[in-house]
């Protein structure tokens, strides 16, 4: 197997083995260059457009992964079917100027198998998302991990869109002591509202438009929690989404931003965040609105 590529065209170097890439990288990093990386699971959208344009006009290196974990999947048939759109993915890269691809198989990523110690994420991994996906989480911070160690980034940008997923990186760089700065980007919507997620892909034009009333419903929570206490604009909004015909509502709560406990009140806490998964046309959708933001 050929183990590092070079795009010649668009001088994008493309890795099949972690070791050559981290080599590669010391390199760069010796010659005091900041390396801004991206991990994804490919099926590349809008979303991942604007983290990657944010890592390109914030580092000097810039690094992006396309690997559909398998570790992070508590269902195989969702692994099974998880899309795969590797030409018009690679050429989005080379439209955002990415200089290395990391594109392993199973075997390179996790070398001495799959299997691996829990990572304590102080419980982060567990409740919301968490308790409906077993497993879902400790996956997501183990291959984290092995990239960060690989890649050693200055700086990894994720989407706000699976807000649980940057609280548990969070913990995840603060438990290995991570030299690397996590940078949140926010939510890219389709026209209508709904979030960009590789899973709009699965739902009709028509479904993907009528979805917006997902956010629709969270923005008319952040309007009414300032006039009305926090579980009254909550019940009235659970209330509407579980009106909506062909849809169900799996969870809406108010949590606190860093520690993911659920708050009741806008004072209890000075970072407020709804989230929300509700099944529409098949489809999981998740969304979520900060609700008050923690002064700097
Ligand atoms: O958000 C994703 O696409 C994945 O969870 C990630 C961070 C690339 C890990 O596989």
């Amino acid at each position: 197997m050929t183990l590092v590529i070079l795009d010649i065209f668009y001088y994008m170097f493309i890795h099949k083995s972690a070791d050559l890439l981290h080599i590669e990288l010391q390199k760069q990093r010796s010659q005091g260059n900041k390396i801004g990386f991206v991990p994804t699971m490919g099926a590349l959208h809008a979303g991942h457009r604007s983290l990657l344009e944010r890592a390109r006009a914030e580092n000097d290196t810039v690094v992006c992964s396309i690997f559909v974990n398998p570790t992070q999947f508590d269902d195989k048939a969702d692994l099974d079917k998880y899309p795969s759109t590797i030409d018009s993915d690679m050429e989005m890269l080379r439209s955002v100027n990415v200089d290395y691809l990391y594109y392993p198989e199973v075997e390179d990523v996790y070398p001495n198998g799959e299997a691996s110690d829990d990572i304590d994420l102080a419980g982060l991994d567990l409740i919301h998302e968490g308790a409906l996906r077993s497993g879902h989480f400790q996956g997501v911070a183990q291959v984290v991990k092995r990239f960060f160690e690989i890649v050693q980034p200055t700086s990894a940008y994720f989407g706000q869109k699976d807000f649980q997923q940057t609280a548990v990186i969070g913990q995840l760089i603060k438990l290995c002591e991570f030299d690397t700065k996590m940078v949140v980007c926010p939510i890219v919507r389709e026209p209508h509202g709904l979030a960009m997620s590789s899973r709009n892909e699965r739902l009709s034009p028509v479904e993907r438009d009528k979805a917006s009333f997902i956010y629709k419903s969270l923005l008319k929570l952040k309007e009414r929690c300032f006039f009305k206490p926090l579980s009254e604009a909550l019940t009235t909004t659970i209330k509407y989404l579980k009106s909506i015909e062909d849809a169900s509502l799996e969870y809406l709560i108010c949590v606190d931003g860093d520690t993911l406990q659920e708050v009741n009140d806008l004072y209890d806490s000075d970072y407020v965040v709804a989230l929300t998964v509700v099944k529409y046309g098949g489809v999981r959708l998740l969304d979520n609105i900060i609700l008050k933001k923690p002064k700097v």
